[in-house]
């Protein structure tokens, strides 16, 4: 009975506390092949530093007597990996599996014996069947960034075969054996630090993910890892918070990032899952600063329009405005009263926004008269696209109420100011949005990443960006 229940109980604690992430980004297998040429370009070039040590010694050989050898200046000349697989290892991370790489190299050679008889050389070597295996972990840093790290790698040199230049064949059967010791000592001592060092290196650009993306001077995004990342046989998807916040105080919104499922793609390198949770954070960050909030002006509408803010324009709808308001411009203060709401259904972006207008007299002297305040209801579609390394949006209006909350000035029709409304929302408010939404807002990236083949699908629930990536510099 008790076991159960502590297990429910249990259950219950880390459900509260996981929390779900409000952005995934998935690597595919295309994604990690990409990864495999980097991380493959990268131990190539490490590989090249190996150092074997020069070596030198005295023996004893029939029938010439004490031989004494130097092997000096081992240089590499090229090292090639033309085979390389990289695997998905479901839970953990990645495994990378090198075969028949090989490296060349060549040297000198010196000898001396019989007292007086020197001679000396160069030699070419080559290590052919050289196999590297390393499993890649894959974690998240303190700051909430991904981390890699090497572990359980192996070295396995083939076979060593060396071509001497100049002296006798009695001498080569001398040096093979010491060499190829040597040799085989000097790869498998260095080869795994060498991998180690260079999938550590992929540390260095995992670091400048951009964990707390500054938006504008309100607003900021938090992309750290809320949770290990989910290793399957297919991807890797990391989970990050996907969540805005006001620059310097963090505080939750009424609602949180609900799970989300991401079917996996191929056509892509990268897949970025972006959550109506995180669309919402940002409607509940920039209401919260007050952000969305405007005063609208007779300046602000266009010379061109018959319509124009001010006692006489309105007079036509609310004849009684004239009398007491007589010739006066006007001015509206339009303002969120809750969050809007942002919701994603497939090939449809909405949001939905209520706000209320107050309408004002300006007295000759400057004093703001309250005329009546409406509650603007409004719908409006959003086009989300990809616009370099961030994503921008652009709205178009799909319907409005109006209802009147109070007046100041005795009845009038609220439907006859309709046509005024969705020309004020056309031409003065929505503009006014989309110049700040095609700022765009940054995406998770990593420094020197750029975006090609991006595309973007509105799913339910989610915004999917499929694209490649490729790293200048
Ligand atoms: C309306 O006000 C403007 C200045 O605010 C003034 O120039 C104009 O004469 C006034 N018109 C009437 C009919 O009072
Ligand atoms: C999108 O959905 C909203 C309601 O959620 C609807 O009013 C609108 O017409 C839809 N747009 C399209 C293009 O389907
Ligand atoms: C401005 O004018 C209005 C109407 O004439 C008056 O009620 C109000 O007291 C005046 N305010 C100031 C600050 O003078
Ligand atoms: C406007 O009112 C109608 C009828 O009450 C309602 O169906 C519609 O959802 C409302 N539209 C908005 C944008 O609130």
């Amino acid at each position: 009975m008790f076991l159960p229940h502590c297990l429910v109980l249990l259950s219950l604690i880390t459900t509260t506390f996981s929390i779900n992430p409000g952005v995934k980004v998935e690597l595919t297998e295309k994604g990690l092949e990409y990864g495999r040429q980097l991380a493959i370009a990268s131990i190539q070039q490490k590989l090249k530093s190996i150092k074997v040590p020069d070596m030198s010694g005295k023996e004893r050989i029939s029938p010439i007597g004490k031989v004494q050898y130097s092997l000096t200046n081992m240089h590499i000349v090229n090292a090639g990996l033309p085979k390389s697989a990289v695997d998905l290892v479901p839970g953990t991370g990645v495994r990378l599996s090198i075969t028949n790489a090989f490296i060349t190299m060549n040297g000198r050679w010196r000898v001396k014996y019989l007292r007086i008889i020197k001679d000396s050389g160069s030699f070419d070597l080559s290590v052919n069947g050289l196999s590297i295996s390393t499993s890649i972990a894959i974690s998240s840093d303190e700051t909430g960034r991904p981390m890699v790290s090497s572990v359980n790698c192996a070295a396995n040199v083939g076979e060593v075969t060396i071509k001497f230049h100049g002296g006798a064949s009695w001498l080569y059967n001398l040096f093979r054996k010491y060499i190829e010791k040597a040799l085989r000592g000097a790869m498998e001592k260095q080869i795994c630090p060498l991998v180690t060092d260079a999938v550590s290196d992929l540390n260095i650009r995992l670091k400048t993910l951009n964990v707390l993306a500054k938006v504008d001077e309100y607003a900021e995004i938090e992309y750290s890892m809320v949770s290990s990342p989910t290793i399957s046989n297919s991807a890797i998807v990391l989970n990050l918070k996907g969540e805005f916040y006001n620059i310097g105080k963090h505080q939750e919104p009424p609602f949180s990032a609900t799970t989300f499922s991401m079917q996996s793609q191929t056509n892509n390198m990268l897949s970025v899952g972006i959550s109506a949770f995180t669309a919402n954070s940002a409607a509940f960050v920039y209401n919260a600063a007050g952000m969305l909030s405007l005063y609208i002006t007779d300046d602000m509408i266009p010379k061109s329009s018959l319509f124009h803010l001010n006692t006489k324009s309105f007079s036509v709808f609310i004849p009684q405005l004239e009398k007491q308001f007589p010739n006066m411009t006007m001015k509206l203060l339009v303002k969120t009263v809750k969050n809007p709401v942002i919701t994603f259904e497939p090939d449809n972006a909405t949001i939905q926004a209520l706000c209320s207008v107050t309408a004002y007299a300006i007295q000759p002297n400057a004093t703001l008269s309250p005329l009546f305040v409406l509650n603007l209801e409004s719908s409006v579609s959003a086009r989300v696209f990809v616009s370099g390394m961030k994503l921008a949006g652009e709205i178009t209006l799909n319907e409005m109420n109006l209802t009147l909350a109070t007046s100041y000035v005795g009845e009038f029709k609220v439907k006859s100011l309709d046509n005024i409304f969705q020309m004020v929302l056309k031409v003065v408010i929505l503009p006014k949005l989309n110049a700040l939404l095609a700022k765009g807002y940054p995406l998770p990236t990593i420094e020197a990443m750029k975006l090609e083949n991006t595309k973007l699908l509105v799913l339910k629930d989610f915004v999917l960006i499929g694209t490649d990536v490729q790293f200048i510099g």
